[in-house]
């Protein structure tokens, strides 16, 4: 059997909140087993080395969107990379864009919260809510496709690996015009993607440069480059008066 391989596990380590903190980079080594992923690594420096390390966790298994980092420069979520699909020089750097709370630990939730406010990012019917009414039919087709746009985690790769976000503040990002494409398509919602004053500026689908980091490190594979294209066809035929408008 061939030997377990040492890692070296190079984190970045930094406290903004401590006027003291210089950043740097640490190293820590640990034996690699069957099966291991970024996440078990982490707690077992954690557990048995050095309990100051801050990293997010959470499900463990890439549904809580918590674990985002960058692993060798590429966005990942930590308890969905194996460490045998790395060189044994692991180094994890906190994701770009949001706010660094500690050492691998960022805020994404600012930045969600932001996002989802300035897009409104709930569904806008035209009648009152009415929790007595008969359930909504909707065809199968499109169905699939709302909910396909909502299997998004809100992780934040996509927004760490997108060169855009990286320049520009109030970049809205592929989270952000996948969840204007799911309310576009849902035909609940009276919004048609010229309604979102956004989407046609620099912050919306204009300002991406078309590198599509975001379609490669997106977890859940949701087809982000598909969703742009739509939300630009719809935004032409609506500006254009070529159909497409819901009211
Ligand atoms: S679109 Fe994909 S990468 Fe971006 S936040 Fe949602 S799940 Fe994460
Ligand atoms: S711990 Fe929840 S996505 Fe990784």
């Amino acid at each position: 059997m061939a030997e377990a391989r040492v890692l070296t596990i190079r984190a970045f380590r930094h406290d903004p909140a401590d006027q003291g903190s210089v950043p740097r980079l640490q190293d820590y080594t640990v034996t690699e087993e069957p099966g291991m992923n970024l996440f078990t690594a982490l707690h077992r420096i954690r557990d048995e080395q050095d309990p100051s390390i801050a990293f997010d966790f959470s499900c463990r298994s890439a549904v809580c969107g918590s674990c985002g980092m960058l692993v060798n420069g590429k966005p990942r979520l930590a308890c969905r990379t194996l460490t045998r699909d790395l060189p044994a020089l692991i180094q994890l750097m906190p994701m770009p864009v949001f706010r660094l709370i500690r050492d691998l630990s960022v805020d994404t939730g600012v930045w969600f919260r932001g996002m989802n406010g300035r897009i409104e990012s709930w569904l806008h019917e035209a009648r009152p809510f009415d929790p007595t009414a008969p359930e909504e039919r909707m065809d199968q087709a499109t169905a699939e496709k709302v909910y396909d746009a909502d299997r998004c985690i809100e992780c934040g790769l996509c927004v760490a690996g997108c060169a855009t976000a990286a320049m520009r503040p109030g970049f809205l990002g592929a989270a952000g015009l996948n969840r204007i494409g799911r309310f576009v398509l849902d035909p609940r919602d009276t919004r048609s993607a010229a309604d979102f004053s956004v989407l046609s500026t620099g912050e919306g689908v204009f300002g991406c440069l078309g590198l599509l980091g975001c379609h490669d490190y997106c977890p859940k594979d949701l087809p982000l480059r598909e969703r742009f294209a739509y939300l630009r066809r719809s935004l032409a035929w609506n500006l254009l008066g070529l159909g497409g408008r819901k009211r």
